[in-house]
């Protein structure tokens, strides 16, 4: 039965860090997958999670299972960062929220959710997008179309094109939005942007889901909420996925959120017990830890101090090493203005890189880049920003 099956195509963006482990040269750079390093190349833990682990271990009791959707003290601080403490759906208690394994695990639960309670629902997905996406919502079995996003001749967000397509949705779809940094392309609506986007997409009577993985990573925690807080505001429905991957360090501990804003208090438990019901038949309950770390940083106001001056580290070293970056493509001669690099937040860069330039930089200079053009730019070091420049300055024909 088994002979017949043919091998899945590489991941887009895993299936190059897979490639990048064989090569065997000692000279290859890693920047695909959205993984922060510091200036030495290392991805650290964060010393409020190294200090939160060691309190968890003290105190930890018992391995039993968390309850389907997750501890509530979890569910509470992650409600609290994402909308702020005295946002009135906090309040009012109109927000359903579930520990997922990261914020993939948030967007299949939410998948699955609308496959089964929104079943005539068509995802609407920005153009470009993170390429896993469309795959999540394939497998849920979610239809899906795409709005334009991105202005490739002016690198800078399509507002217009974008607001028209919105009002040419049908009215009870759901709209995929990334809250912050824009994953590819390192683009997001300025505040004003965001109030139109969330204007039309109510007015069209769409249901807003927001992807929020990097909050933190662009201006700061607080204002990197401002689209959420922009959709939150109006008192409507919406869906948020959350992820620690990034802004704690915590990749590998899978942790996240799905959080259901919901019209009343009284709508919130039919919410969460069609989001429990997924759950259950998908990973049956949340693994704990990464969870319990959150919880115990959010939660402490030394450890919280320190989280937020950790965030601010790894921002200003990206933010920094886009600078150094566009500099070294100058003194080196590539042709062409990259300081659009400077201008795009998050880890990402859209460098409009063609696929040939992208294979010709891994055959050649073994440096790995997304099929996309996109770049990690926290990969970029003091000691590999010039060869990485050098490399592109050769792909591009410099
Ligand atoms: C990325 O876009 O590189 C990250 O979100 C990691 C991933 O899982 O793809």
């Amino acid at each position: 039965m088994l002979e017949a099956i043919q091998s899945a195509p590489r991941d887009a963006i895993l299936g190059l860090t897979a490639a990048f482990r064989e090569d065997s040269r000692s000279e290859k750079i890693n920047l695909s997958v959205g993984v922060y390093q510091d200036e030495t190349g290392k991805t650290p833990t964060l010393e409020c999670v190294r200090v939160a682990e060691q309190r968890l271990a003290e105190a930890a009791t018992s391995k039993s299972y968390l309850p389907i959707p997750g501890a509530p003290e979890y569910a509470e601080v992650v409600q609290k960062l994402a909308f702020g403490a005295d946002n009135g759906a906090v309040q009012s208690g109109r927000i359903a929220t579930a520990h997922t394994p990261g914020g993939t695990g948030a967007l299949r639960v939410a998948s699955d959710f609308i496959k089964a309670n929104l079943p005539n629902a068509t995802l609407w997905l920005s153009d470009p997008t993170w390429p896993n996406h469309p795959n999540i919502f394939a497998a849920a079995g979610v239809p899906m179309e795409s709005y334009p996003y991105f202005n490739k001749e002016s690198n800078d967000l399509a507002i217009g094109p974008m607001l028209e397509a919105i009002k040419q949705m049908p009215a009870g779809d759901v709209i995929l939005l990334h809250g912050c940094c824009h994953n590819p392309t390192g683009i997001d609506p300025t505040a004003d942007q965001w109030k139109q986007i969330a204007e039309a997409v109510y007015a069209q009577g769409l249901l807003p889901m927001l992807d929020f993985a990097y909050q933190g990573f662009a201006e700061g925690i607080e204002k990197d909420a401002v689209g959420l807080r922009t959709f939150a505001q109006a008192g409507q429905e919406l869906l948020l996925c959350s992820s620690f991957s990034k802004n704690f360090g915590l990749y590998r501990e899978r942790v996240g959120a799905l959080s259901i804003v919901c019209p009343s208090a009284d709508a919130v438990s039919a919410v969460q017990s069609q989001m429990n019901r997924v759950i259950r038949c998908n990973y049956s309950n949340p693994p704990a830890h990464g969870g319990a770390i959150i919880n115990c940083v959010l939660r402490d106001e030394a450890l919280r101090a320190t989280w937020a001056n950790e965030v601010t580290t790894m921002r200003e070293r990206i933010n920094g090493i886009r600078q150094q970056f566009v500099d070294t493509l100058a003194a080196k001669g590539v042709p062409g203005d990259y300081s659009f690099i400077t201008q795009q937040r998050g880890m990402f860069s859209f460098t409009g890189l063609t696929k040939d330039q992208v294979e010709a930089l891994r055959e050649k200079h073994a440096i790995y880049i997304v099929g996309s053009g996109r770049i990690n730019v926290a990969g970029i070091t003091p000691s590999n920003v010039d060869r990485v420049a050098e490399a592109i300055g050769e792909v591009v024909g410099k």
